[in-house]
């Protein structure tokens, strides 16, 4: 199992973005998680293809780009060019999710597939073998800053049997609400990867958080 982090640059300072990015090139992030939002999908609008073009000219970490916007397939060449290296759809945004997820790799990227919290991991059982990871979303997409959904834990284990008992490679990551209260019994209960946005950036010393929310990781299994 890997215990890995991925800082959500969502929690930002959009003001001196370059800074924030070469303080996350200088800590013990695996990759950088990115948020788009369209108004539509969730309530909220984040940014698009520049910003990413920006964070992409600043790091050489792998970028973690998380669509939550509708028909995602119809920009997945346009994200790749941007910079892109795992692209995250949501199970609810996608008609013809293996089709999409074939597109993304063909285009050389990781495929990811979020789930929603009201969304059953069950859904994912045709899917799973072929995708890279699936990530747990633990709040309703939309915002940073928001209170963890305890049933994630349940959604964890069921994905670890699903994974487990087929044998597959797929990473579970979680999303929203993951702090260093909560990030070693994440990464007990199966979770490899943990994307953290508040509790780095409103942390005093986020490279510091960081190293902590990888140290948690360091349990005997
Ligand atoms: C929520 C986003 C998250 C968010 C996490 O819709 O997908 O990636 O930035 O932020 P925190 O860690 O503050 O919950
Ligand atoms: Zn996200």
């Amino acid at each position: 199992m890997s215990h890995l982090i991925a800082p959500s640059i969502l929690s930002g300072d959009f003001s001196n973005l370059k800074a924030d990015v070469e303080m996350l090139n200088n800590s013990a992030a695996d990759s950088i998680h990115v948020d788009i939002m369209d108004g539509v999908f969730v309530p909220n609008i984040s940014f698009g293809f520049p910003i990413l073009e920006t964070i992409r000219k600043y790091t050489s970490k792998p970028l973690d780009v998380h669509l939550m916007i509708i028909e995602p397939e119809r920009y997945i060449r346009r994200f790749q060019e941007a910079g892109a290296d795992n692209l995250i759809v949501h199970f609810e945004t996608c008609k013809h999710l293996h089709r999409t997820v074939q597109e993304i790799k063909e285009c050389g990227m990781r495929a990811s597939v979020a789930v929603n919290p009201h969304t059953s991991v069950s859904n994912l059982m045709d899917i799973i073998g072929g995708i890279d990871m699936v990530l747990v979303m633990s709040v309703n997409p939309g915002f940073g800053g928001q209170k963890f959904i305890e049933h994630t834990y349940k959604k964890l284990m069921q994905l670890r049997s699903l994974i487990g008992k087929e044998n597959l490679s797929t990473m579970i990551g979680v999303d929203g609400g993951v702090d260093l209260n909560n990030a070693r019994k994440l990464f007990e209960e199966g979770a490899d990867i943990l994307v953290a946005g508040s509790a780095i950036f409103k942390a005093d010393n986020p490279v510091d958080t960081i190293q902590k929310l990888k140290n948690e990781g360091n349990f005997k299994d």
